[in-house]
């Protein structure tokens, strides 16, 4: 893999991803759309990539981009399952429509290889834990639907055009540059910018929700992983820790991180919320060689230290 596009580089998960890359020499493109994504997080490493603003429905701007592109990390989306819930037509337009458009543009341009950010929402509220890929999936929101639709797309890509494929179902991830500015951002950066400010964040429902936190870094690793290995196109991959952490702890680790005194505050439970989540993540340690390195206590750290120094 010498050249290579992130889709939604801007954003949290991609920054992280675009920082390893271009660490690592690659040539780095990236498309985003500034929705909810962030110059500012490219910074670093600006001059070190070429950065496309626009649109991944936009087709003459895809298929500039990807021409002699060998892997397309696509992470461009409206991440936010309540934000599904109250626009589904947009989330729809976004994540469906626009994974078509960028796996119909990789197919006619000879990209070897697509990953595909893609969830463990899908698996929704069905009662079995820990969540193994080849259980049931039950979308219980508008955003779980796009994303088996691009696993979906994704597949069919494989089979019809010989496209290679991977689909990465990431469980909760968290770590810096997550932004914390909107109600539904994820709850680890909402909980960390609450803290850095003194004040006490918000719990819906009783707080006795799992999910399963795992690292940005660790999930960069395995798309990396999920780039290069031989033999695993068509596949679904779950990229967790296997260790599930309720909403309640969660709150006391980063309350005692950051010195903070006294109890959440109390709301109901978000419609469409998922109560259990947490992977089985054998199928990533076979195919990728993958290991979630990073503990909660670490990566929490690291994650506090980052928020506590931001100036913005
Ligand atoms: P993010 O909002 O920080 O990143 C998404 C990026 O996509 C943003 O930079 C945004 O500007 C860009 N984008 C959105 N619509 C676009 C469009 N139409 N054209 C071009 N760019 C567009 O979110 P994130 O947490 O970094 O999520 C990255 C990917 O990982 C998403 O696909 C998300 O669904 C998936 N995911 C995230 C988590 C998580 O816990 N954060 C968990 C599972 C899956
Ligand atoms: C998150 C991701 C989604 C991803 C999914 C995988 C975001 C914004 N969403 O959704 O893209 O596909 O993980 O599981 O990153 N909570 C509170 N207080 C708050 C915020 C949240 O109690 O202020 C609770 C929620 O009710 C929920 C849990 O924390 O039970 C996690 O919420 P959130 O971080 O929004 O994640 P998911 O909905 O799981």
């Amino acid at each position: 893999m010498k050249k290579c596009l992130v889709t939604g580089g801007a954003g949290f998960i991609g920054s992280n991803l675009v920082e390893r890359l271009v660490g690592l020499s690659f040539e780095v493109k990236v498309l985003d759309d500034l929705s909810s994504g962030f110059l500012r997080n490219l910074e670093p490493f600006r001059e070190n990539i070429e950065f496309i603003e626009g649109d991944v429905r936009d087709m003459a701007t895809l298929q500039q981009v990807m021409s002699e592109v060998e892997v397309v990390f696509h992470q461009a989306a409206v991440v936010s399952v309540p934000q599904s819930i109250e626009d589904p037509m947009e989330t729809g337009m976004v994540n469906d429509l626009g994974t078509l458009y960028v796996l119909e543009a990789a197919r006619h341009n000879g990209v070897r290889r697509v990953v595909f950010a893609s969830s463990c929402a899908v698996y929704g509220d069905l009662p079995q834990v820990p969540k193994k890929e080849d259980m049931d999936t039950k979308p219980l929101s508008p955003y779980a639907a796009s994303k088996l639709n691009g696993e979906t797309y994704a597949r069919l890509y494989g089979d019809l055009y010989g496209l290679e494929t991977v689909c990465l179902r990431y469980f909760n991830v968290y770590g810096p540059r997550q932004d914390p500015s909107s109600p539904y951002s994820g709850v680890i950066s909402i909980f960390m910018d609450s803290a850095a400010r003194g004040e006490r964040p918000t719990i819906y429902g009783d707080g006795e929700q799992y999910r399963d936190f795992v690292y940005v870094a660790d999930v960069v690793q395995a798309n990396l992983l999920a780039a290069q290995r031989e033999n695993i196109s068509g596949v679904t991959i779950n990229v967790g820790t296997g260790k599930p952490v309720t909403i309640n702890s969660l709150w006391r680790n980063i309350a005692e991180l950051a010195g903070v005194q006294g109890e959440a505050k109390r709301a109901d439970f978000r419609p469409g919320d998922i109560r259990q989540s947490v992977a089985e993540i054998s199928r990533a340690r076979e195919l990728l060689d993958y290991q979630s390195y990073h503990s909660l206590e670490e990566g929490l750290q690291f994650t506090w230290e980052w928020y506590r120094s931001r100036s913005y």
